[in-house]
C-alpha cells in the first residue's frame, strides 16, 4: 500500500493502483471518458487531467506513488479538464432528448453536466463520410464519434479480432473497420465488445435506434429538424438548459425500459448481462458485471435473440392424430401424459420409460426431471446430452483428479504461461474464452499451441501449430509424458507428495516411444519433443480441450492423458494451471451435476450407494431404483430392442444430433408414446405423440452452471408467451397429474432442497447468487466456494491424485477406397449447433445462411470442386447434398462440415460407434465418399461474411499517432499556455 494526498485527504491506495481507480474509490468526481476499468488507460481523451507537483498528468495512465500530493480540482487541473472536453465536443453533436442512448449512461452527456459546460469553443465539425449501416446488428456515426478509441481498444486487446483501428494521420480521422472496409464486408464478427464500450451514441444498436426514446421513433427529417432547433437554442440557453429538458426525458424511460440480468443461452462460457427490453421488444444487451466476461460477448450473447419473438414460438399444446398434430389445452395434454406414462410403468415395469433432460434448461428444471424418473416413475433411465461430448472429460477427471469439472477458473486460462488447446475450435465454440487467451498471447507473452486438425483461428494464432492424424492425440500426449519423465523433466517433488500410481504408468507408457509416436501421429520426433520442452519450461500450463478429443471412440482414455501429462508436470494446485474441458452448452455442466445422469444423483453421488438413496428417500418419501440406468446412447439401442416404449424428452433436437441420425429415426418412428417439450417444432418434435411449449430462457429464473462450475442466477426478462409454462412447472405439473404432490412456488425452493440432499451444493442459495454474484462449486455450507480446486488436496480419501494407465487402441470408421475422405464436425462462430435458435435471428442468416462442407484447396483442385460446387456426402450410414467451401483451414483429404443444418445434418454421416467407456458417439470419427454433383451455385458463405475480411491487428488505439499530429498539444499546454476560454458555471 501507498499513501497518496488526494484533494488535502491522505489517501491509501495499492502501489500499482491507477490514479483514477483511487478517485473514483474516494469519490472526487474527475471526468475520464476514454477510461474504461476493463480496457485500462486508452489515453485518447486527456479529460482525465489532475494536477501533481505543479505538472498535469493523466489520472488515467499514472498510478499511485507513496508521497504524491494530487490536485483533482486546481485551476490549472480543471482548466485543462474543460479544454480536453471542449475537443471531444466539436467532435459529437449533443442532442441529447432525441437520442436514442439518453438513458442516464452517456459519458459524453454525463461529462458535459459534470464540467457544467455551457458552451463550446470550438464548434462541432461534421466529419465528411456518411453513416454506415452495412452490419445488421449495429451502425458507425462518424459524426457522433468523439474518438475516444475505446472500440479500437476493445476490438484489437479484449475481443482480439483486430478489425478496428483509428487513421489518426488523416485530417479527418475516423474509426476504420479493415483500414476502411465498410463494416459490412469487413473482418467483423458482430461480438458487439465495441458497441457496449461506446460512451457515447456512435456506435449503437440498431434495435435501440427508434425506440428507447420517447421522441427517437420520428422520421429524420422531423428528427433533423429537432436536432437544429437544439442547436439554434444552444448560444442563448447554453447546454444547462438543454440538459435539462433531456434529463426529463430520461427519467420517463426510466419507467418503461427494465433492466434484468440473465445469463447466455448459448454456451457454457456463462457470460451475464443486462438486458434492456421495452415491452417485449430487446433493446440490447449490455455486459458489464458478469463474473465470467466483463464487457464480452460473441455475436450470439449479443446480437442472437430472435428466437425470443419468433412467430414460430410453439403456443400451445399439441397432440398427435395420425399424421397430424393438433391443439390442445394444457389439462388435456398433461392428462394424457400422466395417463400414457402410468400405462405404459403398469405394463411394461418403470424401465421401459426413459427421460432426457436439457442443457438449455435451469438446473432446478434439470433436477426436477430426474426427480421425475426416479421418484416418480421408479426408473434410472435418465440423461442428459453430455453425454454427446462432455462425458468422456468428464470421466478422464473424475479418474485421476476426483472432480469432473474444470479444475481452475477462466482467470487460470488468462494467468499461464503456456495455454495447450486440444480438438476445440475455441474462438468459434467458446468466443468469450478464447479472448482472454488471445488477449494474454498478445499482450502478456503467454505461450500457445493448438492441436486440431483445422488450422482455426487460435491455431493461426498458436507458436506452434500439431496437426496430427485423427484420433492420435492420446499418441502425443503419451508420448511427451513418456519423454518427460525419461529424460527427468517431470516434477518429481510434485509427483512424489501428490501423486499415486506413478510406477504403473510410467509401464503403461512403454509402447509411446518418440518413434511409435511419430509413426502414429504423423508429429515429428522434434516436434512432440519441442511440445514437451515447452511444458516442462513454462511455470504454469493449462490444457483446454473440447469436442476434438471427447467425441472420438477413446475421448475418455485421451481426456485422462490430458490430466496423466498435467499430473507429471505438477501442473495442478496452483493458480494458471489445471485441466479445462469446455463445455459445449450454457448448463451442460449443471444438468449433469444435477442429476440428469443414469447412475448418479445429484453432485455424482452414485445411485447404487445405500447411504446416498436412503438420504433422497427420506426426503422424498419414495423407495428409489438402485441399479445404473440407461445412457441416451443406450436408449435408443433399448427402442431397438423393443425394452423401451415411451420417451420425456425436453429441448433436445436429438433426431438429428445424436450420430446416425437415419438410426435415431427409425427407433423413434418404434416408440409407443413420445413427449417432446420445446419451443419450436423441432425436428424431433416429429416423432412425438405429445408437444409441451417449454419457455427460454429469458421467461423464467432459475440457475445455470457454465463450464468454471460457475453457478449463476437468470432471472425472469420476460413473461412467458401466452400459451407457453416455464419447464420446471411444466414437469411439475405432469409429475402432479401423476400423484406426486409437488408444491413449489419458485424454482429457489428447488435449490434449497438439492442443496439439502448435496454435500457438493450444501452452501448454495438464491440470496447467495443475487444479482450478479456466482459460486464456483463445491461449496461449503458457510458459503465458500472453489474458483481453484485442489489448492489443499485432490477429490479423493487420501488426498492424493491417481495417475491412471491408459492404452491405445485407434479410431473407428476409417477412410478406405471406397469412403476415402475423413470427415470432421463441429460448431461454426454464428449459429449454435443445428441453428434452431440462431436461424431466428435475421442478421445472423444473412451473414451465415446456410451449412457448407470446407474442401481443401488442394483436394479442390485434383476433384475439380470451388467454393458453391453442389456435392453429395455418401458415408456407410447415410447421405447429405451440400456446397463446398474452398478453403485452406482443412488440409489435403480431411473435410470439415459445421452443424447447422436441420435438412442436410452432418449425423446422416455419422455412425454408432461410441467412445467405450462413456458411450459418447464418436461423432469425429467419420469417412465420406464425395461424389461431385454439376450443380454449381454462389459461394455457401456470401462476401458479408467476416470471414473474407482482412483484419489489421496492431497494438491498441496507438494514440501516439494521435500525439505527433501537428494540431494536437497536450491540454493546459497549448492554446494560450494553458488559458481556457470555455464558458462554465464554476
Ligand atoms: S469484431 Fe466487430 S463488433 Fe467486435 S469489437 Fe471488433 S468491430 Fe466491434
Ligand atoms: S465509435 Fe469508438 S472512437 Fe468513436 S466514440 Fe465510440 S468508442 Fe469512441
Ligand atoms: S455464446 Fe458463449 S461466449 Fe457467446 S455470449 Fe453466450 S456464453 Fe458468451
Ligand atoms: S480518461 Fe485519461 S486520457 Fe481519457
Amino acid at each position: 500500500m501507498v499513501k497518496v494526498n488526494l484533494d488535502g485527504v491522505v489517501r491509501e491506495a495499492q502501489t500499482d493502483e491507477l490514479l483514477i481507480d483511487l478517485i473514483n474509490r474516494a469519490g472526487a468526481s474527475v471526468p475520464h471518458v476514454c477510461y474504461h476499468p476493463q480496457l485500462g488507460p486508452v489515453q485518447t481523451c486527456d479529460t482525465c487531467m489532475v494536477e501533481e507537483n505543479g505538472r498535469l498528468i493523466r489520472a488515467c495512465a499514472t498510478k499511485a506513488a507513496d508521497g504524491m500530493t494530487i490536485y483533482t480540482k486546481s485551476a490549472k487541473a480543471s482548466a485543462a479538464q474543460v479544454e480536453a472536453f471542449d475537443r471531444i465536443l466539436s467532435n459529437h453533436l449533443l442532442y441529447c432528448t432525441v437520442c436514442d442512448n439518453n438513458n442516464g449512461n452517456c459519458t459524453v452527456h454525463n461529462t458535459t453536466k459534470l464540467l457544467a459546460i455551457e458552451h463550446q469553443r470550438i464548434p462541432f465539425r461534421s466529419k465528411p463520410y456518411e453513416v454506415d449501416n452495412t452490419n445488421p446488428f449495429y451502425r458507425y456515426d462518424p459524426d457522433q464519434c468523439i474518438l475516444c478509441g475505446r472500440c479500437v481498444e476493445a476490438c484489437q486487446n479484449v475481443e482480439v479480432n483486430e478489425t478496428l483501428s483509428i487513421n489518426w494521420e488523416d485530417p479527418n480521422p475516423r474509426v476504420l473497420w479493415d483500414g476502411g472496409s465498410t463494416i459490412g464486408e469487413s473482418s467483423c464478427v458482430s461480438c458487439g465488445h465495441c458497441v457496449t464500450v461506446c460512451p457515447c451514441n456512435a456506435l449503437m444498436e440498431k434495435s435501440m435506434l427508434g425506440h428507447a426514446g420517447f421522441l427517437t421513433s420520428l422520421k429524420k427529417s422531423a428528427l433533423s429538424g429537432m436536432i437544429e432547433v437544439v442547436k439554434g437554442v444552444e448560444p442563448e440557453t447554453g447546454y444547462g438548459s438543454i440538459l435539462q429538458v433531456s434529463e426529463a426525458e430520461e427519467a420517463m424511460r426510466e419507467h418503461r425500459i427494465r433492466k434484468t440480468k440473465t445469463v447466455c443461452t448459448y454456451c457454457g462460457v456463462g457470460c451475464s448481462f443486462d438486458v434492456w427490453t421495452k415491452d417485449r421488444h430487446i433493446l440490447k444487451i449490455a455486459p458489464e458485471h458478469g463474473p465470467a466476461n466483463g464487457i464480452s460477448t460473441c455475436v450470439k450473447g449479443k446480437f442472437g435473440w430472435g428466437h425470443i419473438n419468433s412467430q414460430d414460438r410453439l403456443t400451445t399444446p399439441l397432440i398427435r392424430e395420425g399424421d397430424k398434430f393438433r391443439q390442445a389445452s394444457w389439462e388435456e395434454a398433461i392428462g394424457l401424459v400422466a395417463r400414457r406414462l402410468s400405462e405404459i410403468k403398469n405394463k411394461d415395469g418403470a424401465d421401459s420409460l426413459a427421460f432426457i433432460s436439457s442443457s438449455k434448461c435451469t438446473n432446478e428444471e434439470s433436477y426436477l426431471m430426474q426427480k421425475l424418473a426416479r421418484a416418480v416413475i421408479g426408473t434410472n433411465n435418465v440423461d442428459n446430452c453430455s453425454r454427446y461430448c462432455q462425458a468422456p472429460a468428464t470421466v478422464g477427471l473424475f479418474r485421476t483428479v476426483g472432480y469432473g469439472g474444470d479444475s481452475g477458473s477462466i482467470s487460470d486460462m488468462e494467468k499461464a504461461d503456456l495455454v495447450i488447446i486440444i480438438g476445440s475450435n475455441t474462438a468459434e465454440s467458446h468466443p468469450v474464452i478464447a479472448t482472454r487467451v488471445k488477449s494474454s498471447h498478445k499482450l502478456d507473452g503467454q505461450k500457445l499451441i493448438v492441436s486440431d486438425l483445422r488450422e482455426n483461428e487460435m491455431a493461426r494464432r498458436a507458436d506452434l501449430f500439431l496437426h496430427p492424424k485423427p484420433g492420435t492425440d492420446l499418441v502425443w500426449l503419451s508420448a511427451i509424458s513418456r519423454y518427460l519423465l525419461d529424460n527427468g523433466l517431470a516434477h518429481t517433488k510434485f509427483l512424489d507428495q501428490w501423486v499415486n500410481g506413478l510406477e504403473q504408468y510410467r509401464k503403461s507408457l512403454e509402447p509411446f516411444t518418440l518413434e511409435a509416436a511419430e509413426r502414429l501421429t504423423g508429429l515429428s520426433e522434434r516436434t512432440i519433443r519441442t511440445v514437451a520442452h515447452m511444458i516442462a519450461e513454462a511455470k504454469a500450463t493449462c490444457i483446454l480441450w473440447a469436442m476434438g478429443v471427447t467425441q472420438q471412440s477413446q475421448g475418455s482414455d485421451t481426456s485422462t492423458a490430458i490430466s496423466n501429462l498435467l499430473l507429471i508436470t505438477g501442473n495442478y494446485m496452483r493458480p494458471g494451471t489445471g485441466a479445462y474441458p469446455l463445455r459445449g452448452h450454457n448448463n451442460v455442466q449443471g444438468a449433469s451435476d444435477h442429476g440428469s445422469m443414469p447412475n448418479m444423483l445429484t453432485g455424482y453421488q452414485s445411485v447404487d450407494d445405500p447411504e446416498v438413496r436412503q438420504r433422497f428417500e427420506t426426503k422424498w418419501k419414495v423407495i428409489l431404483p438402485s441399479t445404473t440406468g440407461l445412457d441416451n446412447h443406450q436408449m435408443v439401442e433399448a427402442i431397438h430392442a423393443g425394452k423401451l416404449k415411451a420417451m420425456y424428452v425436453i429441448g433436445e433436437e436429438m433426431s438429428i444430433v445424436d450420430s446416425n441420425a437415419n438410426y435415431v429415426e427409425a427407433a423413434f418412428e418404434k416408440l409407443d408414446f413420445f413427449v417432446v417439450q420445446d419451443i419450436f417444432f423441432s425436428h424431433t418434435c416429429r416423432y412425438a405423440d405429445v408437444v409441451l411449449p417449454g419457455a427460454p430462457s429469458l421467461e423464467k429464473e432459475g440457475t445455470f452452471t457454465s463450464t468454471e462450475r460457475r453457478i449463476q442466477r437468470l432471472y425472469e426478462v420476460l413473461e412467458p408467451l401466452d400459451g407457453c409454462r416455464p419447464d420446471w412447472k411444466i414437469v411439475q405439473d405432469v409429475a402432479n397429474q401423476m400423484g406426486a404432490g409437488w408444491r413449489y412456488q419458485h424454482p429457489s425452493e428447488i435449490m434449497d432442497e438439492i442443496a439439502a440432499l448435496t454435500p457438493m451444493f450444501a452452501g448454495v442459495n438464491y440470496e447467495r447468487l443475487a444479482g450478479y454474484k456466482s459460486l464456483q462449486w463445491p461449496v461449503a455450507a458457510d458459503g465458500t466456494d472453489q474458483p481453484l480446486h485442489y489448492t489443499k488436496r485432490f477429490a479423493f480419501p487420501d488426498g492424493k491424485a491417481r495417475l491412471f494407465p491408459v492404452s491405445w487402441i485407434g479410431p473407428t470408421d476409417q477412410p478406405n477406397a471406397e469412403f476415402d475422405l475423413h470427415l470432421n464436425n463441429g460448431r461454426l462462430l454464428e449459429h449454435f449447433h443445428e441453428g434452431n435458435l440462431t436461424y431466428r435471428t435475421e442478421g445472423i442468416r444473412e451473414k451465415t445462411p446456410d451449412v457448407f462442407v470446407e474442401v481443401s484447396p488442394e483436394l479442390a483442385e485434383e476433384r475439380g470442386i470451388q467454393s458453391g460446387t453442389w456435392v453429395q456426402l455418401i458415408s456407410r450410414y447415410g447421405k447429405v447434398r451440400v456446397r463446398a467451401l474452398v478453403t485452406d483451414r482443412v488440409h489435403g483429404k480431411e473435410l470439415y462440415m459445421p452443424m447447422n443444418s436441420v435438412e442436410s445434418p452432418v449425423n446422416r454421416l455419422t455412425s454408432s460407434h461410441t467412445d467405450h467407456v462413456t458411450d459418447t458417439p464418436a461423432y469425429k470419427e467419420a469417412s465420406v465418399h464425395m461424389k461431385v454433383l454439376a450443380e454449381v451455385g454462389d459461394s455457401p458463405l456470401p462476401r458479408i461474411n467476416p470471414r473474407f475480411g482482412h483484419p489489421t491487428p496492431q497494438g491498441g488505439v496507438e494514440v501516439e499517432r494521435k500525439w505527433k499530429r501537428a494540431d494536437y498539444a497536450p491540454p493546459g499546454n497549448g492554446n494560450g499556455n494553458g488559458l481556457v476560454q470555455l464558458q462554465t458555471k464554476k
